[in-house]
């Protein structure tokens, strides 16, 4: 496995790969990581994962420097899974000041875009950058990210990018926790607590399943039961999961998206229903 630094070594290095599957990630690597770099390593001869926390996607009151790095553990996880580790210096990838941006589409405003703005513009500006230096057939996302993976999916569609982006089902700790760097802010009774954004999903999809259709009112019974927990709410909604709009009469494939505070803690959980 070869750890690069520079853009220059990493096209260098890439330039006679003819199938790489790419998995761009921020570092602190869990058990969900690695799951999506097993995934990369069934479809490519070659898999290159990125670790870098990139600024661009954080505001000003976000959590951009004591997002966790951890590069020497990130690579002993990566050690025989992946051909090459691409960790660069923010001045690597932004050799001077960023002022072209991937302008998202509307429903980047809406949902975690409306609580973080300029994120998704970030996210996907980024993106499109280790695309062009990596330039994979194949890129695998988290569906945890589920806007982000809409969006990336739109992007790839609209700028006619010769990559197949595959969408990985959200690993999960025993109790149902979707698996997330964020997670090891929790103190251990938030830890206990956090279970219950993921029974509040199911409870939603069953009642969904059950035939109740009052999305509005369930979306706010969830929300209500939260906070009665003393979870805070920034939203729980009921979306179609193609466009992430709001689901047409009798739409069948819908998803419901969370995000939520536990404490000091950001978590955001999805679960997908089919009717
Ligand atoms: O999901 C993430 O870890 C990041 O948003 C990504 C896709 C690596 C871009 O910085």
């Amino acid at each position: 496995m070869r750890i690069i630094h520079s853009v220059s070594e990493l096209r260098a290095h890439l330039a006679q790969q003819r199938s790489i599957a790419f998995v761009p990630t921020m570092g602190n690597l869990h058990e969900g990581h690695i799951e999506l770099v097993r995934m990369a390593k069934q479809r490519a001869s070659c898999v290159v994962v990125s670790l870098f926390v990139n600024p661009l996607q954080f505001g000003p009151n976000e959590d951009f420097d004591k997002y966790p790095r951890t590069l020497e553990a990130d690579c002993a996880k990566l050690e025989g899974l992946a051909e090459v580790v691409f960790a660069p210096q923010v001045s690597e990838m932004y050799p001077e000041q960023q002022t072209l941006y991937v302008e998202p589409p509307p429903i980047a405003n809406e949902l975690c875009g409306a609580f973080r703005p300029g994120h998704f513009r970030g996210m996907a500006t980024v993106v499109l950058k280790l695309f062009n230096l990596v330039q994979p057939q194949i890129a695998i996302f988290g569906k945890k990210d589920y806007q982000q993976l809409a969006i990336i999916r739109q992007m790839v569609t609209q700028f006619n990018l010769p990559i197949e982006i595959v969408g990985a089902e959200t690993s999960r700790a025993a109790d149902g926790l979707a698996l997330s760097s964020r997670n090891q802010y929790l103190s251990a009774p938030e830890r206990t607590e956090a279970v219950y954004l993921y029974r509040t999903l199911t409870h939603l999809a069953t009642e969904l399943k059950a035939g109740n259709h009052n999305f509005a009112l369930l979306e706010r019974h969830a929300g209500q039961t939260l906070a009665n927990r003393g979870w805070e709410v920034e939203y729980i909604s009921i979306r179609s999961q193609h466009s992430l709009g709001f689901p047409a009469l009798g739409g069948h494939k819908l998803v419901i998206v969370a995000a939520v505070r536990l404490g000091k803690t950001r978590l955001i959980d999805n679960l997908e229903v089919c009717l």
